[in-house]
């Protein structure tokens, strides 16, 4: 009982804080015509390049990610001007080091993405791709058209329980458990990694259910399992709020934790196979600074965060006039970047802090005394050499911190949905 108080308090207080930090310091602001993301790119450095694609055959009620139901025309002409604006990063001679390809569904027009990996393989020189689908898109001969092009392929399964799949739209769309297994059965070791997403804590999930979408999923033989705590936000509120809240969310956690200890923990909920290269889910995990390209792309860049148009009509419009993108930003303080920094990396589960003293030249206790005093004494971190590692429960803390992050962002979405800034 005391125990169970103390984490009520605990989440409270975590919740709270994720809440005013983010509410303190976004705070979108349209950009003006001086504003333009590729000035902040630093010749230098390498980047992870993020690439938008927001097309969906069906529009999932649970999902807030942004995309527009699929038109092949629009998505032709998309496409095409998409390629222009990776020819106008290509022209700022920017270094890419992975490419990271969401949605939406990436591979919902084949011939078109084909063709814009092909173009991104031939300017950037780039190995590590990693391309998200859903299961309607995973057909043998389109994977097979994806090797020696993408590395990492990320199809989205959410659940193999027949009555969640039902619950979130998807049984009709894309198949019932054993569709599912069958489709992803016939392509896994195609590429280097198949990667399969699932989400926990959905409602009237049970501890059974989950335990048994977890062991389908290992079955597979996938070398990746990457497990969404469910997010929720004024975007999909609606939808959720119709089922009863799943109150499992904690002891859900450890179960993964548990089912999965085999497998090398990328981050907080990436589960990779030991034998395998890793490529990380989170595309802010272990890069501090991305590029976005694409209809409703986010880069960050230089503490600052620029929204590329929503609008496919004015996303064309801008890149044709001043060939940049954006329409809104968020400019972050220096304290503001190492509170991200250090989430983002703490995220994967440990932060060096001598060594972010010697590539940043910044102390850490200096910026974050208050923070790095409450998550010692909560024991969400030990120390050990100047490195801190998260104890069981931070793993957990941290994973409840992303997901209100990621949720949070929703707000910053919303405005972009409503057309509040087109
Ligand atoms: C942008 S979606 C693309 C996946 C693909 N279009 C599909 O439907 O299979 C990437 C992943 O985000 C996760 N996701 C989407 N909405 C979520 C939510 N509300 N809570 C947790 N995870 C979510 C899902 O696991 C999904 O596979
Ligand atoms: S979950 Fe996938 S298919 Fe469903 S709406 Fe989101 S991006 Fe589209």
């Amino acid at each position: 009982m005391i125990n169970n108080i103390k984490d009520v308090l605990i989440n409270n207080l975590i919740n709270s804080t994720v809440n005013k930090a983010f509410d303190s310091s976004v705070k979108i602001i349209k950009t003006s015509k001086e504003d333009n993301k590729f000035n902040h790119l630093n010749k230098d450095a390498s980047y992870l390049l993020y690439i938008h694609i927001p097309f969906c055959d069906n529009l999932c009620p649970f999902c807030t990610f942004h995309k527009y139901k699929y038109d092949h025309k629009k998505s032709i002409k998309y496409f095409k001007n998409l390629r222009k604006e990776i020819r106008v990063l290509k022209s700022y001679n920017t270094k890419i080091d992975s490419i990271y390809i969401g949605g939406g569904s990436p591979l919902i027009n084949e011939v078109e993405i084909i063709k814009t990996i092909k173009l991104l393989k031939e300017l950037f020189d780039v190995d590590d791709i990693s391309c998200e689908t859903d299961p309607n898109h995973i057909e043998l001969e389109t994977v097979k058209k994806l090797k020696g092009l993408v590395k990492r392929l990320s199809i989205g399964v959410q659940s193999f329980d027949n009555e969640i799949l039902k619950k979130l739209s998807r049984y009709d769309r894309f198949g019932n458990d054993k569709e599912l297994i069958r489709k992803i059965k016939n392509i896994t070791r195609i590429l280097p990694i198949t990667n399969v997403d699932l989400i926990f804590n959905l409602p009237n999930q049970t501890e059974a259910s989950l335990r048994k979408d977890l062991e389908i999923a290992k079955n597979l033989e996938v070398e990746q399992i990457t497990t969404y705590p469910l997010m929720s936000s004024t975007l999909n509120s609606k939808f959720i709020n119709r089922f009863q809240a799943n109150q499992n969310k904690e002891k859900f956690y450890y179960l993964i934790c548990d089912i999965l200890k085999d497998y090398h923990m990328n981050n907080m909920w990436s589960f990779s196979k030991e034998c395998v290269e890793i490529l990380n889910d989170e595309y802010v995990s272990n890069h501090n600074e991305y590029i976005g390209l694409g209809s409703g792309g986010f880069s960050y860049l230089e503490g600052n965060l620029f929204v590329n148009s929503y609008d496919l009509d004015n996303y064309e419009k801008l890149l044709n006039k001043r060939k940049d993108t954006i329409i809104a930003k968020s400019t972050f303080n220096k304290k503001e970047v190492i509170q991200y920094y250090f989430l983002c990396t703490l995220f994967s589960g440990s932060f060096n802090i001598k060594k972010y003293y010697e590539t940043f030249n910044i102390d850490l206790e200096k910026y974050l005394k208050k923070e790095l005093f409450l998550i010692k004494k909560l024991d969400f971190v030990y120390e050990k050499e100047d490195v801190l590692y998260l104890t069981k429960k931070g793993q957990y803390v941290l994973t409840v911190i992303m997901a209100n992050f990621y949720s949070k962002m929703d707000k910053v979405r919303a405005i972009f949905k409503s057309g509040q800034i087109v």
